[in-house]
């Protein structure tokens, strides 16, 4: 840690630590409904888990998202934060608002709007913390005067991800008008705004990492970002082909939704050669794992399972089934999981003193089981899947006894999902098992050195 106004990063990751494992109980939850009989019916109903799984997911990925940046732009703009007060004021307002939505979907307090379920005060409360978060991040890139591409990209990222929310303020009577605002803010954050954080972080995580050169990397960062925009912004479209908008969209959709993995070839392709070029010149090799994992986990989650129904012709028999949760899972999971969890590992040894560089043995585990486990949890909804499509769509059977002949694969989906959790519980219990210290770099140097700290663990 080079700046000591960096360790604010360190308590919004421990925020996003305890609700990722939270969105796992809540996931596991909604699977075992799958298998019946149901005795939380009555209490947690399968509608009810969802949203809490899917709420969280989205709030402890933005607070990792939130970290990051905070230990990122003093790192890149060489200064201190702004204000460590207001980033503080920040978390705190944030983490109310997660867990009052969290308690108000128990009482069926929500908006219903899939994904933006949060009730209007809650929005309200996301705008006042984006507010005070681009207000911090912009006065502290203008006191230093330095200002990077990658920093650059990761604003623009960060800046549209608000703006895209105003869609969500606002209600529709007309369910048409609302489906189709509702994905400006979700198709154009997960596979365009976002797209353009990951896109910041992965740069930032190669530059440091291998080594590589900035310009070099720079240079390739703004065509992947020009990618995005050429293909994302009209590949909104695909969401558009069944509801109740005119047929011109079917052709733009299967267009320009096929278009869209081109960027994610790209960036695995720039993950891999910044490593192949210039090597690894930092010790930690566990956080270059997560970081190239996320290139290429994204590539497969995103690009190749998103492609496989983007065109009007699968999807017309896949949308909104598992094939879309199995495409949900596995896109997520590599493009914002595991770049946040990239964006931690990076950051970990500079927060205590006693952890060592390279990565802990259980820290590999962790990544071996998360990454093993969502494969396999991949795999289960897509088995699930393409069965519940052929006996639902194609034969014509009701909802309810297809879901009977493939409960197997949840099943599948259980076990796979608790080598992941395993995972993720070593993941968890890897951050919080060093006590946090927060010394600088030049304080850490002005110290005994430690003999025991590195490759020990
Ligand atoms: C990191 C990037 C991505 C993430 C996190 C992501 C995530 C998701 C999620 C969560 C859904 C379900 C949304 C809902 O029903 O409310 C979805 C739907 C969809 N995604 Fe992605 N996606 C990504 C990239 C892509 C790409 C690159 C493509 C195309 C090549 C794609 C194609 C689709 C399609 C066609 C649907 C609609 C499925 C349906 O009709 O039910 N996605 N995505
Ligand atoms: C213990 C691990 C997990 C289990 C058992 C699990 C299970 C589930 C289940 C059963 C659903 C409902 C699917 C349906 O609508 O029928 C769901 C939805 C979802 N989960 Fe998970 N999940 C887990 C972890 C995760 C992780 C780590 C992520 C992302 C990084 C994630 C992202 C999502 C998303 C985006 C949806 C909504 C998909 C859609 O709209 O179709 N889940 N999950
Ligand atoms: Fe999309």
């Amino acid at each position: 840690m080079r700046y000591k106004s960096q360790s604010v990063a360190y308590w919004y990751f421990a925020v996003a630590m305890a609700l990722f494992g939270l969105q796992l109980v809540f996931g596991l939850l909604s699977a075992a409904k799958y298998l019946g009989p149901d005795p939380l019916l009555y209490i947690l109903p399968f509608d009810v888990t969802k949203v809490i799984h899917t709420n969280l997911l989205i709030v402890w990925v933005l607070t990792g998202f939130m970290g990051a940046t905070y230990w990122m732009v003093p790192d890149e703009s060489r200064t201190e934060l702004h204000s460590v007060k207001l980033a503080y004021i920040q978390l705190v307002l944030w983490v109310i608002m997660g867990v009052s939505a969290v308690i108000g979907y128990l009482f069926r307090y929500g908006t219903g709007n899939k994904l933006l379920e949060q009730p209007l005060p809650h929005k309200i409360v996301i705008v006042i913390c984006m507010l005070i978060f681009i207000y911090n991040i912009g006065m502290t890139i203008k006191k230093s005067g330095r200002f990077t591409t990658t920093e650059g990209v990761l604003m623009l990222g960060v800046v549209s991800s608000a703006l895209l929310f105003i869609p969500a303020l606002l209600h529709y009577e007309n369910y048409t008008v609302s489906i189709f605002y509702r994905w400006w803010t979700i198709h154009l954050w997960v596979e365009g705004v976002w797209m353009m954080i990951m896109a910041a972080f992965l740069a930032y995580l190669l530059i440091r990492l291998s080594g590589a050169d900035r310009e070099v990397m720079e240079k390739w960062l703004y065509v992947i970002v020009g990618l995005v925009f050429i293909a994302g912004i009209l590949g909104t479209a695909h969401h558009y082909y069944w509801v109740g908008v005119p047929t011109y969209w079917l052709p733009i959709g299967g267009f320009f939704g096929a278009l869209e993995p081109v960027a994610l070839v790209g960036m695995a392709i720039y993950a891999y050669s910044a490593i192949k070029r210039s090597g690894l010149a930092h010790p930690n090799t566990l956080a270059l794992h997560w970081t190239v994992g996320s290139a290429i986990f994204t590539l497969f989650g995103a690009g190749l399972l998103g492609l496989a129904h983007t065109w009007p012709s699968i999807n017309k028999w896949t949308h909104g089934t598992l094939i879309t949760a199995m495409h949900g899972h596995a896109a997520f999971y590599g493009a914002y999981a595991m770049i946040v969890l990239a964006m931690i590992t990076y950051a970990l040894p500079s927060f205590c003193k006693d952890r060592p560089e390279a990565g802990t043995s259980i820290g590999y585990w962790a990544f071996w089981l998360q990454l093993s486990g969502m494969l396999g949890m991949t795999f289960s909804f897509a088995t699930a899947g393409i069965g519940q499509v052929y006996l639902e769509r194609i034969m014509g059977m009701g909802y309810l006894d297809a879901q009977l002949k493939i409960q197997v694969h949840f099943l599948m989906l259980i076990a796979t999902a608790t080598i992941f959790s395993v995972g993720v519980g070593l993941f968890i219990y890897d951050f919080f098992r060093y006590r946090p210290s927060f010394n600088t770099a030049a304080e850490q140097n002005a110290q005994p050195p430690l003999t025991s700290n590195v490759h020990s663990k």
